[in-house]
């Protein structure tokens, strides 16, 4: 065809190892985790092991309080707990969301209210949650997507003008900031995830972790009860005169983390700020290499969000109408083909259209309710959030690099324009 693409025969732009170059220092984490072994200390929170990791990420966030927690959705399930939302109270997330964020809180019986994501940062859009707030909403839920930082300052305005708590889904923003300040340290409550191993894993990673961190005592002292159970010192560390009454066992769930898993948290947790600066580094040594390619472009960040990105990497809006129509499909097929790891689903279908909002599944919650906690859960359908449902399949998805290999971030440009360049022959 003489377009020179490697989708008709032509010779693949990229020839560099695609696979992020960085390599985790397996040596410590197995010499944190035989220490650990050997001092047979392989329970508990509140002390030894947890409480350091607990610390050390307090300072790195600057923030007040932190508890180290199961998983990132045990995490966020205790924070939503620490607004008070309780059965037949409304949250709202985006429907580009993730369940895992508001599992917690659907058992709690609380109704799920989702928001429209703004088409060009594809975070959760604060006019658009302002719309769907009701005397019953408790709580806004939105999740920095990718390490990507929502606007921050428009959710703590809504927060603060309508009495609601803001439960920051940070499963992906451990050290992302917002005006200079990192995530954890200027919302109301954020939970992160540790789960994965890096690369690829959530920035600090511990196999499976999650971690709680607010400047706020009461939310703090009420994650505590809720999920602590049997936490070293917890009786005499409650101020509140209420949970000071509880006895040891708390409210009885036991989702503290794994010491063992801390310990590699806290060798991810060193490496953290090379990793972020490395993959900034590197992103935007891409961003200005494609800048003037027509139909892509990096999803937009605010002005105050400094994003650290390390999971779920780039995602990319894509333009069909600036490449004659070309699909997003076709696009990433040739991108493939050129050796660029590349999808046209950065992610998949929105949590409106899941099963539980969209089909009869009877039996399911046990005797015939509608939903669990004896609550119906609400029904929604396509068309009931055009601005989201609209992005599925244009927002290209790619992995981010640490440190690339030797003329990766050249060769996928390249890729980029040589597949742009020849549109019409993909038509
Ligand atoms: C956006 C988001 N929120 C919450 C979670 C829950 O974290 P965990 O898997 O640690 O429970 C995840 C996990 O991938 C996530 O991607």
């Amino acid at each position: 065809m003489g377009t020179g693409l490697a989708i008709h025969g032509g010779k693949k732009a990229v020839t560099a190892d695609t696979r992020d170059q960085w390599r985790r220092p397996v040596a410590e984490e197995k010499a944190a985790v035989c220490e650990l072994i050997d001092q047979g200390f392989l329970s508990g929170s509140g002390t030894g092991k947890p409480k350091e990791f607990e610390d050390q990420f307090r300072e790195f966030i600057g923030c007040k309080y932190v508890l180290a927690t199961s998983h990132g959705h045990t995490a966020i399930a205790s924070a939503y707990f620490a607004a008070g939302l309780g059965a037949g109270d409304e949250f709202i997330h985006p429907t580009i969301g993730y369940l895992g964020s508001y599992a917690g809180a659907l058992h709690m019986g609380a109704k799920p209210v989702f928001c429209e994501v703004d088409p060009k940062t594809v975070l959760a859009d604060p006019k658009d949650i302002e719309r769907r707030i009701t005397p019953r909403t408790r709580v806004i839920n939105p999740i920095h997507m990718c390490g990507r930082v929502c606007d921050m300052d428009a959710l703590l305005a809504l927060c603060n003008k309508h009495g609601l708590v803001l439960v920051e889904d940070a499963a992906h923003a451990h050290g992302s900031e917002w005006g200079g300040v990192k995530i954890g340290n200027l919302g109301h409550i954020a939970c992160f995830s540790c789960q994965g191993i890096v690369p690829g894993g959530k920035p600090v990673s511990a196999g499976e972790g999650g971690i709680v961190a607010t400047n706020d005592r009461e939310l703090y002292e009420r994650a505590l009860i809720y999920c602590h159970l049997h936490r070293s010192g917890s009786l005499e560390e409650l101020t509140n005169p209420v949970y000071k009454q509880l006895d040891a066992q708390l409210l009885g769930w036991k989702w503290r983390a794994h010491p063992l898993a801390l310990a590699i948290a806290q060798v991810s947790l060193k490496t953290l700020p090379y990793r972020i600066e490395h993959f900034i580094a590197t992103r935007e040594e891409l961003r200005a290499k494609i800048r003037d390619i027509p139909g892509v472009e990096f999803a937009h960040n605010y002005p105050k969000a400094k994003a650290a990105e390390l999971y779920g990497g780039y995602w990319l809006l894509y333009d069909a109408n600036a490449l004659g129509g070309l699909s997003a499909e076709v696009f990433c097929k040739a991108l493939n083909e050129e050796g660029v790891p590349i999808t046209a689903r950065a992610f998949r279908a929105p949590e409106h259209l899941r099963a539980i909002y969209t089909k009869d599944l009877p039996g399911l919650w046990g005797k015939g309710h509608p939903g669990p906690a004896n609550i119906p859960l609400p029904r929604y359908k396509k068309g009931d959030y055009p601005v989201s449902e609209g992005l599925v399949g244009k927002v290209l998805g790619m992995p981010g690099w640490i440190d690339p290999a030797r003329g990766l971030i050249d060769q996928i440009a390249t890729a980029f324009r040589k597949v742009a360049d020849n549109y019409k022959a993909l038509l």
